[in-house]
């Protein structure tokens, strides 16, 4: 055999054994990517249901809140203790609840020993109420939000949104939810005693290392930290005992990277009632919801006496490529609550045949369209700004949004201060999970949605509103914009490039 050959053989093997290697770590990696708690999950706890927050009225009838950013330790598991944050407590928050028309303060105390800030996800309010980062709250000092509540009845959400540390401050332990009523839902035969037939669901994928939490996210997966469990308002293996015929759940999806496609263990059909920005015109029968994080839905369920369902998680029917839908979660299966029916059930009322009209724009007569194009490097190849403002709308006009992502990785859009109605999706109608009052809604690869609202709320030329993907490890690296809303003819000021509130 002549030399050259020789090396040439060498040279094969050596690329064979590293195609081999390579390909077998791949393949390992692969198979490792995939979870399932099916039958791991042992529902042992019961559900922990985040207390209704207190509050005083004041003299000109403000409904007034405190809550604590606090650090403390959580025993998830018994016997072992998880350093947190939370509000008011060691984990999450108490539920805030308002009526629509009154006014309503939050004194947010820090006692953290870093700066953060609490945003209400889904509120529309003066874009200087709005708890993002350019309303920080320093450690040691109170920040007092105040606005009139006017929008629909709605389950909402806050957490914190300090620029570039979202996911960390909210995987800790800092989010709660905020719902509204409204004296037409109040009129409506919907479950709607509190902890009883009206559960809130917060959502989140931890894992553990140990008694802590880890947080770490493989080099495989875009979409930022993955959990390989699910717990439900702090709950690891929940059950909920229901005593009523119909049940409903208002599910928060406040992981920061897991998009969830929720049904039940035999699949039954259940009601969607209400998305993000409050109830649906008529209730929608499915066996599926889909949320990505930030996203909330409210279903009702029925029970028969005595039975046990589970709610559960399957795998993402997306038609996201290989990669993306095994590395990035969309393989995944979770048992996430067990609702244990009692042998004699309260009858419920049937669901009314409408529960309401949107209050949101159709797009039909839009002023004026706008495109964002999302990519993990920025919204319209621009990384966020602080000091930037990238859009200027005009107080009172329709606008279109249309928002395409051709990224490679699923991505979501959220936008502060308004609810949006989906015009399309890919040029189609939306599905009926889709037809509601949304702030976020979730787009995979190779997806355009095009999108309807009216900025309603106060102008403030100075105050930016932010809109960004609510993967928060991708709004951290910077997939974020902000825009302010002004009166006819204003033109945009300038936002202080970073502001940390000193306090009162
Ligand atoms: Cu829920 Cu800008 O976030
Ligand atoms: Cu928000
Ligand atoms: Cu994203």
């Amino acid at each position: 055999m002549s030399g050259f050959k020789r090396v040439l053989i060498i040279l094969a093997s050596v690329a064979t054994v590293l195609a081999l290697a390579v390909g077998g770590g791949f393949l390992w990696l692969y198979s490792g990517a995939k979870v399932s708690t099916v039958g791991r999950t042992s529902f042992r706890n019961e559900l922990a249901v985040p207390p209704l927050a207190e509050s005083t009225v004041t003299a000109d009838g403000t409904r007034v809140f405190d809550l604590k950013m606090q650090a403390g330790e959580t025993e998830f598991k018994a016997g072992r203790k998880t350093p947190t944050w939370g509000f008011n407590g060691s984990y999450l928050g108490p539920t805030l609840r308002a009526e629509r028309g009154e006014k309503v303060q939050v004194r947010v105390r820090n006692t953290l020993g870093e700066a953060s800030s609490v945003h209400w996800h889904g509120m529309r309010l003066p874009a200087k109420m709005d708890g993002g980062p350019h309303q920080m709250v320093a450690p040691g000092t109170t920040w007092s939000p105040h606005w009139k509540v006017d929008q629909p009845a709605a389950t909402l959400w806050y957490h914190p949104h300090p620029h570039g540390e979202t996911e960390d401050h909210v995987q800790r332990g800092l989010a709660g939810m905020f719902i509204l009523d409204d004296a037409k839902s109040q009129g409506l035969a919907l479950p709607d005693t509190y902890g009883v037939n009206d559960l809130p669901l917060v959502v989140q994928d931890v894992k553990f290392d140990g008694a802590r939490f880890d947080h770490g996210k493989g080099v495989t997966q875009t979409v930022g930290f993955l959990g390989d469990r699910t717990m439900v308002n702090g709950t690891l293996d929940p059950y909920q005992v229901v005593g009523d015929e119909l049940v409903r759940l208002r599910l928060l999806n406040a992981s920061t990277a897991r998009t969830y496609d929720f049904g039940f263990d035999d699949s039954r059909a259940f009601s969607l009632i209400g998305t993000d920005g409050g109830l649906l015109e008529k209730a929608a029968r499915m066996d599926r919801i889909q949320l990505s994080p930030g996203e909330r839905a409210e279903v009702v369920v029925r029970v028969r006496p005595g039975e046990r369902t589970v709610l559960r998680s399957f795998p993402l029917d997306i038609g996201q490529d290989f990669y993306n839908q095994r590395f990035n979660g969309g393989d995944d299966t979770f048992d996430v609550l067990e609702l244990r029916a009692k042998r004699r059930l309260r009858p419920s009322p049937a669901l009314p045949a409408t529960l309401g009209k949107l209050e949101i724009p159709d797009g039909s007569h839009a002023a004026r369209g706008r495109f964002f194009d999302l990519k993990l490097s920025g919204i319209n190849g621009k990384r966020m700004s602080m000091g930037r403002i990238d859009e200027t709308v005009t107080r009172g006009t329709t606008e279109t949004w249309t928002v395409r992502n051709t990224n490679g990785m699923p991505h979501n859009f959220h936008v502060h201060g308004v609810q949006f109605r989906v015009v399309s999706v890919n040029g189609r109608e939306p599905e009926p999970a889709l037809r509601g009052a949304k702030d976020t809604v979730f787009i995979p690869d190779g997806t355009t949605v095009k999108l309807a609202m009216r900025f309603d709320g106060p102008a403030d030329p100075n105050a930016p509103f932010m809109y960004h993907c609510h993967l928060l490890y991708h709004e951290d690296q910077g997939m974020m914009g902000q825009f302010v809303v002004v009166e006819k003819g204003q033109k945009a000021g300038r936002p202080a490039a970073s502001h940390a509130h000193q306090g009162h």
